[in-house]
This record gives structure tokens, C-alpha cells and sequence, in this order.
């Protein structure tokens, strides 16, 4: 504790008291039906409550029908949520837990197709990254400006009715507010656009309704987008004007956000692996001291990725924010806080920045979830206080030490077996432990770390190198056997390939001496095993052409982190062929067919293929000892190929089922 003096050092926020300095900022979840938080909001919200968070902003509340595209979303302009709200307030409320809530109108960044209506902007130039989005939306008349600006009062006042402690303005990530403030997406020539002044008129009449429906001791705040990082955009040194302005039109307390949407600015707004840690912060700190300079002393809080406590304490510490946003930390592991108040700082499971449960779910429609934490989002059957004892201490023996036999082992110990766990390799981390010899992927081991950790503080009887056979096992006689032995990488037959070397992604990565200079990269995988690998040989100096089925490499790597992707393979030089095959070798040169028009192209003079893409389960062994054990459970790749994020969903299940 003593280490984290100013993490946990309480805060005032206008009339109300924050217990310590760590907040969970508004994040869509999918988990709301027909508009109302459901009981899985609520479970999920509890479950970081319990852990010690001081501040919880709700995820966005739509403020108006307008920019309604779901009914997975907030719209507490409508009264009967209040109630909804309320039940949810008063549970995180009996943790101690100080409760805000966003509101929004998402001005041209819904998809028209799925809203079916016309989209509001200031003006109509449509959305530049997305195709669904892209409709040139319409240009709000002064009648629907006035419409919208209530429409926030009212849902403000809703929620305060609801109990909530505060509301948040979404004035961030290329949001109407946004949008209006910004020469990037305002083009209007009206009293609303133009001058400094009037593209600030709708955010000043956002808050002046605002605060006269909530009342003057009401904390509302505002989360900006400190840069743009678009050209003709809004950057820092502009911020730094306008946030003092927003501020001491009466708020009480500024959010520190960046980006909005447009190219490789989308990918900063939650920021993966590929970014240091913290790489906003000075963004925060910069509006900080603008404030001050203002005499304009609110708490600010700084966001994007602050992961672990010692990084937040350092944030704090130097003065560069009042508070921390730590929300995929806080997906990851809801009870970081407490662990760090209790000096049990190395059992804290990190935040790998991979996006893939979390917002890459959510994007898809599909309720929130964790790659290192199967337990998010379905609380209510997996939470931290649904984990019994098993009935029968069960001898039960784990084969695999991928994620998923990771997991399970760790989960059974937790229940109370004693587990044995054998691997054939000489470390754990199953492909893990390959996919982070890209550079890029580095973060990726921190995973594998803490699960290793974990199972031997938990007293696993961990076997390197120690293959499992049918025979091995039977002579061991477990209760019960969880078979996660993972998967094996497919090669597929290349016409003309004798004589260049055609490796596996996974040889590549392990051998990279054999690695010539120019490469190419088939990609069958759309996901980071071929951009991985891709980026990672570009920034050691080769030369790096893709060639992919799809459109773009990488094309199920969640869209927020794809747009990061394909900026950093652009800069570094990496070619791309979109839905071409290859189809034979010729010597050294790859041929390459386009998908629709069956014209070839050829990449000449190649030292190197390399497949990144199918592979096999390696399940024998499950097939031949059903039905000759107790007990079988099967997880993760070896029933079939995926990815981590379901291994360990599986590995978890498997723990909990034995
Ligand atoms: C280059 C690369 C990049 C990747 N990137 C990502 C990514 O970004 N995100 C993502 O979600 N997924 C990624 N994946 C996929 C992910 O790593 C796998 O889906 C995941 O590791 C599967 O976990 P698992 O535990 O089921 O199997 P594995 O990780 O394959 O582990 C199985 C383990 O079982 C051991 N084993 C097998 N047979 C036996 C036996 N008979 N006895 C004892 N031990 C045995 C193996 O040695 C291995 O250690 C990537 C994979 C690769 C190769
Ligand atoms: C699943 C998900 C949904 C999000 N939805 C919102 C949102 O509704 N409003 C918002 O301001 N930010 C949203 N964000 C951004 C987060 O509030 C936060 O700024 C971002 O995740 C970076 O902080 P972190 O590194 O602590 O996670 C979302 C983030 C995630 C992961
Ligand atoms: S899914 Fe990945 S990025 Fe999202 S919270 Fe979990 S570890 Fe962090």
C-alpha cells in the first residue's frame, strides 16, 4: 500500500468523494437488451466493484432516437430505464463504488444501414474509415441542433434520477460533439462552424442545458479527445485552448481521450500491444497543465493503456493526471486494485493490449469477454464468488501446456484437486511460447507467464519434457484427464516448391536463420500469425510481400487494431496482394493468381516461402483413450485449431468441469 500512496489516496470529483484514484471509463459491452442494462451488466460491474475500483463510468447511454442503430445500446433519454439504472447504481453503490455515466450521439459514426435512418452531422461529409458508415450523412438543421442539445439534458436528468453520481460527455473519439468542435468534419458557415467560437457553440449549449437540468452541485464532466492526430484535425496545441474554455463553462471534471476516425488516428482511441504503455499520457498532462495555467483546478484523467499499478502510481505521482483510467486492466482483472492495495502486485493477470475478447467482441455484436480472462462478461456463471470447492478431490492429470492446460490446471487446483500437469516441451506456453518470438507479439508472453506462475504457486506438479501416451497415462490412472495438446501446423502442396523453402510460420519464427532476405507470406490465417510474422521479418531488414484470399492481411484482427496494421505494414514497406492465391513456384519466382480474374502475378527472385495459416488438431490421443479413462475433458486447439482467446475459454470450462 505504502508503495501505492497515491494511487489510493481518495479524490473529489465537484460534490462527490472517490475512494482512490483508479477509474473503469465508459466501455460498450453488448451487455444491455432493449436499450436497459441487463443482469449481466450488472454482474460484470459488480465484479470489478468488489475488486476496488473507485470510479466506474457507465458505458455510453444514447441520448436521443437519432442515433439509435441497436438495441444492445444504452438510451436512457428514453424514463424507463430509470429504473433499470437504479437497480445497477444501488448494487455497485453497497461496494463503495462512485458511479458515473457517458451519454452520446455518435453524429455520423453509426451505420446508417443498421440505424435505417439518415445520419446527423454538422455537416455532410461522410465517416472516412468505415464502409457502412459511410453515407453522407445529413447536415443538422438549427431545429434538430436544439433537439439534440436538450435531448442530453434530459438524459442527464434521467440518470440522476436513476441514482447515478455524475455524467460524463462524450465530447471524444469523433463523437457529434466532436464533431462540431472539429474543421476536420465541421465545414458548416453557420453561427455552428467556422470560427473557434462557433464551432464550440454546440458543446458550450451542450453543457449549459445540461448543467440547468442537473443542477449546480451535479458532477458532470466532459471526455475530449486531446489530438486528433489528423491533418486538419483538432491536435494538442488546439486542445490546449479549447479545454480551458469547456472546463470553466461549468464542468467539473475532464476526461483525456484521444483520435477519432480517420486512418491510423481510429487506432489510437484504445491503443494495443503495438503501443508502449501509456503512450497518451502526455496528452493528459499537457491539458492539465493548460487547466492550471487557467486557474481551472478539476481532476483530469489520463487513458491508454495503464496497465499495471506501478505505471499508474508513476502517472500520478509526476503530476501528469488526477486519475487513471485502467479499463482493459480492470477486464483483465478486476481485482487490481485490491491485490495492489494488498502488495500481491505479480498475481495481478495483465492486460496484453491484444483487443481480440473485449472491443474486438464487441464490435462483432457479441458480449464483451477477455482473451487472459474467460471469466468477463459472464460473470454471473464464472465470477470470482461462483468458484466451489469441488466435491471429490479428484487426482486429475493435465497433458498440454498451452494456454488451455494452463488454465485448466489452474482452475482444478483452485477447486481443490491435485493436478499433475505434463508437457513434452522443455517451457510452457504451447504456441504461445512461438507467436511471441515476433517482436511484435511480445506481449503475448505475459500470459503464458502468469499462468505458469500461477500453477506452480498453486503447487501443480509440472513435467517438462515428458510426453504423454496412451500407455503413460493409463499407468498414472488419474480421476480425471484434461487432454490441451494443442495443434499442429499444416504445410499445403505448392506445385514447383522443391526448390524453395516452404516453411511453417511457426519454423520460421523458431528458426529465423533459415529466413531468407525477400519473403513472401501466404496468408491463411487473417489474424496475427501472418501479419505477425510479416512485420516482424520487415523490421529485421527483409524484404516482405503478403499474399492473401482476402481483401487485406490481418482481415479478422479486430478493426480497431487493424487499422493499426495496415498503417505500420504500409510505412514499412510490406506489399500486399489482395485475394490472390499462390499457385506454383517457378524456380525462385512465386506465382500468384487473382481470386476473380484468374490474372498471374509473379514475385521474382524469392529466398523464402513461408505459410502462415491451417493447421491440425492434435488430438490422437484424445481419440484413443475415450472411453478408457473416468474421466476425459478436451480443450482448445486440440479439438480444434482456433485461437487463445478460446483455449482458454476451454482450459477455464475444463478446470471447472472436472
Ligand atoms: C505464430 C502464431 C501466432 C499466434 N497468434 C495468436 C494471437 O495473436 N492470438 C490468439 O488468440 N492466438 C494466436 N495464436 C494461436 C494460439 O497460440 C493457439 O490457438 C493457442 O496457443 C492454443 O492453445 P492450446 O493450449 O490449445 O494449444 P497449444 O498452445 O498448441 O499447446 C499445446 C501444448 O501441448 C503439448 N503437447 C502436445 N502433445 C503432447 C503430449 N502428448 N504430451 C505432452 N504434451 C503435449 C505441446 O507441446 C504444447 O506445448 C498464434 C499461433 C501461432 C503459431
Ligand atoms: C470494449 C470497449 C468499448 C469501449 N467503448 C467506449 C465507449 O462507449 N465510450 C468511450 O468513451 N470509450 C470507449 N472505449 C474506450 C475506453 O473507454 C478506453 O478509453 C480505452 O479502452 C483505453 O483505455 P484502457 O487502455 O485503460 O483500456 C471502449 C473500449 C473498449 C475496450
Ligand atoms: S481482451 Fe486483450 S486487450 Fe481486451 S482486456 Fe483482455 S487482454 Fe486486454
Amino acid at each position: 500500500m505504502a508503495q501505492f500512496s497515491h494511487l489510493f489516496q481518495p479524490i473529489a470529483i465537484g460534490t462527490v468523494t472517490v475512494s482512490n484514484r483508479i477509474l473503469s471509463s465508459a466501455h460498450g459491452t453488448q451487455l444491455v437488451d432493449d436499450g436497459l442494462p441487463n443482469e449481466r451488466l450488472i454482474a460484470y460491474h459488480l465484479e470489478r466493484a468488489r475488486g476496488g475500483v473507485g470510479l466506474i463510468v457507465l458505458e455510453a447511454s444514447r441520448v436521443h432516437p437519432s442515433t439509435v442503430q441497436s438495441a444492445r445500446q444504452l438510451a436512457a433519454f428514453d424514463p424507463r430505464v430509470i429504473p433499470a439504472y437504479r437497480r445497477l447504481v444501488d448494487a455497485l453503490h453497497a461496494h463503495g463504488v462512485v458511479v458515473f455515466a457517458q451519454i452520446v450521439h455518435q453524429g455520423r459514426q453509426i451505420s446508417g444501414l443498421a440505424a435505417r435512418q439518415p445520419l446527423w452531422a454538422p455537416s455532410p461529409i461522410p465517416c472516412p474509415v468505415f464502409p457502412a458508415h459511410r453515407a453522407v450523412p445529413h447536415a443538422m438543421d438549427h431545429d434538430q441542433i436544439r433537439e439534440v442539445v436538450q435531448a442530453h439534458a434530459v438524459t442527464a436528468a434521467n440518470l440522476k434520477d436513476a441514482g447515478v453520481d455524475g455524467v460524463e460527455l462524450h465530447g471524444a473519439h469523433g463523437y457529434l460533439i466532436q464533431q462540431f468542435m472539429s474543421p476536420f468534419s465541421n465545414q458548416r458557415s453557420d453561427a455552428y462552424g467556422g470560427s473557434l467560437e462557433n464551432r464550440l457553440r454546440f458543446a458550450y449549449e451542450v453543457i449549459d442545458a445540461t448543467r440547468a437540468a442537473v443542477g449546480p452541485d451535479y458532477p458532470l464532466g466532459m471526455r475530449v479527445s486531446g489530438d486528433e492526430f489528423v491533418p486538419g484535425g483538432l491536435d494538442l496545441q488546439q486542445m490546449e485552448v479549447i479545454a480551458p474554455r469547456l472546463v470553466a463553462r461549468g464542468l467539473d471534471f475532464l476526461a483525456v481521450s484521444v483520435s477519432t476516425y480517420a486512418g491510423s488516428s481510429y487506432a489510437t482511441m484504445i491503443p494495443d500491444m503495438h503501443f508502449p504503455h501509456g503512450p497518451f499520457v502526455y496528452v493528459a498532462s499537457a491539458l492539465r497543465a493548460a487547466l492550471h495555467a487557467a486557474g481551472l483546478r478539476v481532476p483530469v484523467m489520463a487513458a491508454g493503456r495503464i496497465v499495471d499499478p506501478a505505471q499508474a502510481e508513476q502517472v500520478l505521482a509526476e503530476g501528469h493526471a488526477d486519475m487513471v483510467t485502467m479499463t482493459r486492466a480492470l477486464i483483465a482483472d478486476p481485482e487490481l486494485p485490491r491485490k495492489a492495495r494488498e502488495g500481491r502486485v505479480e498475481d495481478i493477470r495483465a492486460c496484453i493490449g491484444c483487443n481480440q475478447g473485449c472491443v474486438g467482441m464487441v464490435h462483432m455484436r457479441q458480449p464483451i469477454t477477455c482473451l487472459v480472462n474467460p471469466t468477463a462478461g459472464v460473470e454471473q456463471e464464472w465470477g470470482l464468488q461462483t468458484l466451489q470447492p469441488a466435491a471429490r478431490r479428484k487426482r486429475v492429470l493435465v497433458v498440454g501446456g498451452g494456454p488451455a492446460g494452463l488454465e485448466a490446471a489452474r482452475v482444478a487446483t483452485l477447486r481443490g484437486h491435485r493436478v499433475a500437469l505434463w508437457e513434452q516441451g522443455w517451457e510452457l506456453g504451447g504456441q504461445l511460447a512461438i507467436a511471441v518470438r515476433a517482436r511484435n507479439r511480445v506481449e503475448l508472453g505475459k500470459l503464458a507467464g502468469w499462468l505458469e506462475w500461477q500453477v506452480r504457486q498453486l503447487g501443480v506438479e509440472v513435467r517438462l519434457g515428458t510426453e504423454a501416451t496412451v500407455e503413460s497415462v493409463l499407468v498414472a490412472e488419474p480421476d480425471a484427464v484434461v487432454l490441451a495438446t494443442g495443434a499442429v501446423p499444416l504445410l499445403p502442396q505448392i506445385p514447383g516448391c522443391d526448390g524453395l523453402p516452404l516453411l511453417d510460420v511457426t519454423d520460421a519464427l523458431c528458426n529465423l536463420r533459415q529466413v531468407g532476405r525477400r519473403v513472401v507470406v501466404l496468408d491463411d490465417d487473417r489474424h496475427y500469425k501472418a501479419a505477425g510474422i510479416a512485420e516482424h521479418l520487415a523490421d529485421l531488414g527483409h524484404e516482405v510481400a503478403i499474399v492473401t484470399v482476402r481483401a487485406e492481411t490481418g482481415a479478422d484482427v479486430p478493426t480497431v487494431s487493424f487499422h493499426g496494421l495496415r498503417h505500420r505494414l504500409g510505412k514499412k514497406g510490406v506489399r500486399t496482394l489482395s485475394y490472390h492465391d499462390v499457385a506454383r513456384v517457378e524456380g525462385r519466382a512465386v506465382v500468384a493468381v487473382d481470386d476473380f480474374s484468374g490474372r498471374e502475378t509473379v514475385l521474382p527472385d524469392v529466398d523464402t516461402l513461408i505459410y502462415a495459416g491451417l493447421s491440425r488438431a492434435a488430438d490422437e490421443l484424445a481419440r484413443a483413450l475415450r472411453g478408457r479413462v473416468a474421466e476425459l475433458h478436451v480443450a482448445g486447439d486440440c479439438a480444434a485449431p482456433r485461437r487463445a482467446l478460446e483455449a482458454m475459454r476451454e482450459g477455464h470450462a475444463a478446470g471447472r468441469a472436472v
